[in-house]
């Protein structure tokens, strides 16, 4: 079975895609020391509501709240509390919308204040290593040169790749076919195919590639403890490097 998708389809994930994008820019207009990761969440889910949108993440198996916010040692799906952002800290902002039956999913990972040398290589690495695997994602290519492209970058930096979760495919449901690790064998995996959508999403660890989920079901975090960054674009397979739809 084709994951390409119609034209039609590919213009509604884009329209969609474009409100996610617009949700991280503004949210990076607020990301302060002082704000809760609530706070944070509150903005995000009206600024979607008010784009047409309808925040895919609420309520999808449960989760809680609009967007993810993890912080520093915290992988992904973190749950927006009371917590309040601190000078150096890094914020990994993970944001899904819903608009007329389609979806778009992006994250990043931004600084909060003045951040330590070291977070600032997580950020420039992981940012990079999406951009890499964006650049293997054409026709013709495989699913492996994509993950290959993510893992041999991070590990050549000193980083770890994580493997408890992986990016996906996108469309008319949040989370499709094919699975996308972070790592992996080039020439290995599905042959891409122009039209298809994909939500590629390295999440690189300073230390061990080890993750723990807590209590909460939901927030992974390292389990050394150390810090973690995440990167997320919604992209389009082309004969070409692939097309970004999560981007303004
Ligand atoms: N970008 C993440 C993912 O694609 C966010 C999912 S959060 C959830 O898996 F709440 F929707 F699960
Ligand atoms: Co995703």
């Amino acid at each position: 079975m084709s994951l390409k998708k119609t034209k039609s389809e590919l213009a509604k994930i884009k329209k969609t895609s474009i409100i996610v994008a617009k949700t991280l820019k503004f949210l990076k207009t607020k990301i302060k020391p002082g704000i809760t990761t609530h706070e944070l969440d509150v903005q995000a889910e009206q600024f979607i509501r008010k784009s047409g949108g309808i925040p895919a993440f609420k309520g999808y198996r449960g989760y809680p709240a609009s967007i993810c916010a993890s912080l520093n040692e915290e992988v992904v799906h973190g749950i927006p509390s009371g917590r309040v952002l601190r000078d150096g800290d890094i914020i990994s902002v993970d944001v899904g919308v819903e608009l007329g039956g389609f979806f778009g999913d992006a994250a990043i990972t931004y600084p909060v204040g003045k951040i330590s040398q070291e977070a600032k290589k997580l950020l420039d690495v992981t940012r990079e290593a999406l951009y890499k695997a964006i650049n293997m994602a054409k026709k013709g290519n495989r699913l492996g040169d994509v993950s290959h492209a993510v893992q041999s970058y991070v590990e050549k930096e000193g980083f770890s790749v994580v493997r408890d979760f992986v990016g996906h495919g996108i469309g008319a449901s949040l989370h499709e076919e094919p699975q996308i690790p972070n790592f992996g064998e080039p020439g290995q995996g599905l042959i891409l195919e122009a039209g298809m959508v994909l939500a590629i999403e390295p999440m690189v660890n300073a230390g061990t590639s080890k993750v723990v989920v807590l209590d909460d079901d939901w927030t992974a975090i390292t389990r050394d403890r150390k810090l973690s960054a995440h990167f997320e674009h919604t992209v389009c397979v082309t004969y070409s490097k692939a097309e970004i739809f999560t981007r303004v």
